[in-house]
């Protein structure tokens, strides 16, 4: 009944940390049980998030809400197949005491790993951001470089696609929802973002992802890591610091709109399945 979401794109810095802890602390404020997993082994930057969120609520004595968080840890077998297969025990073995959490929220590394793999086979949602600029876009798809038109999936598309067809050859029902959302959107660079709409448009149909509004590029979402905060803890009367401009305000709506487009269904519908 845990719905399964994951943060991925092999595409580094693309913001899968950042909209994965925003994600945890969203549904964490609306009552739910939220776990938290980090299959970025080397960064850990999710992990150091929360981390610096426990130290954050230490020193000021405040309450903040945290996720459960199991530890899955990387094989460091030789053989590739037993790495794999501790990987695979590791993984769904963590998933499996996560039973009464509402959801899981899975972050992966920016590259194609096992457990990243394995993480997409076992996701209801998978949340991709994208940054503003072709280069990413060259992982979901290739542009014809004469015409500009859409030439066919790229890697991560593909490995998408290869999750979605194990998932549905596991029996388990339902599919996996897709949603690729635009991330550090300028606010100058018109022509560009208006391009990679279109293109991303054109793609969505093509190879089943539907499309979230996205994050503008924002200084707040650098500013708010070491202090372990998001942007929805800003801006009551006791939160540590203040909503202050228009701009943190319109960030707020972003992350809101992008909870609601993610369509999650609330407990009650997966109690009744
Ligand atoms: N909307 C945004 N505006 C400004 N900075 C952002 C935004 N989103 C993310 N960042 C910053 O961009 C950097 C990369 O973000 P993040 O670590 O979330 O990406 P990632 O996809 O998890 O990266 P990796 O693939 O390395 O794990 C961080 O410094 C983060 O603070
Ligand atoms: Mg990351």
């Amino acid at each position: 009944m845990t719905h399964v979401i994951v943060l991925g794109n092999e595409k580094g810095g693309s913001g899968k940390s950042t909209a994965a802890m925003h994600i945890i602390v969203a549904l964490m404020k609306t009552g739910h049980r939220v776990a938290a997993i980090d299959l970025d082994m080397r960064q850990r930057s999710l992990s150091r998030y929360i981390e610096n969120r426990r130290k954050f609520s230490e020193n000021k004595q405040m309450d903040l809400l945290f996720p459960i968080q199991p530890e899955v840890r990387a094989s460091s077998l030789d053989s590739r197949e037993a790495s794999r297969e501790e990987e695979t025990a590791n993984l769904t073995g963590a998933l499996s005491t996560l039973s009464d959490c509402d959801y899981v929220v899975i972050d992966c590394p920016g590259a194609d790993t096992h457990l990243s793999r394995l993480a997409h086979a076992h996701a209801d949602t998978i949340v991709t951001p994208l940054n503003d600029s072709f280069v990413d876009f060259d992982l979901l798809a290739r542009l014809d470089p004469v015409t500009g038109a859409l030439a066919g999936p790229s890697l991560y598309s593909e490995m998408v696609w290869n999750a979605r067809k194990r998932r549905a050859m596991s029996g388990v029902p339902g599919g996996i929802d897709w949603v690729v959302m635009r991330n550090r959107l300028s606010a100058t660079r018109a022509r560009n973002k208006a391009e990679m709409g279109k293109k991303l448009e054109d793609l969505s149909a093509r190879i089943g992802y539907r499309i979230a509004r996205g994050f503008g590029d924002r200084v707040i979402y650098r500013e708010l890591f070491p202090l372990g905060l998001t942007l929805l803890d800003l801006g009551g009367r006791d939160a540590p610091v203040r909503l202050s401009t228009m701009s943190h305000i319109t960030a707020r709506l972003e992350i809101r709109s992008l909870i609601a487009t993610l369509k999650l269904p609330p407990r009650e519908t997966r109690e009744a399945a």
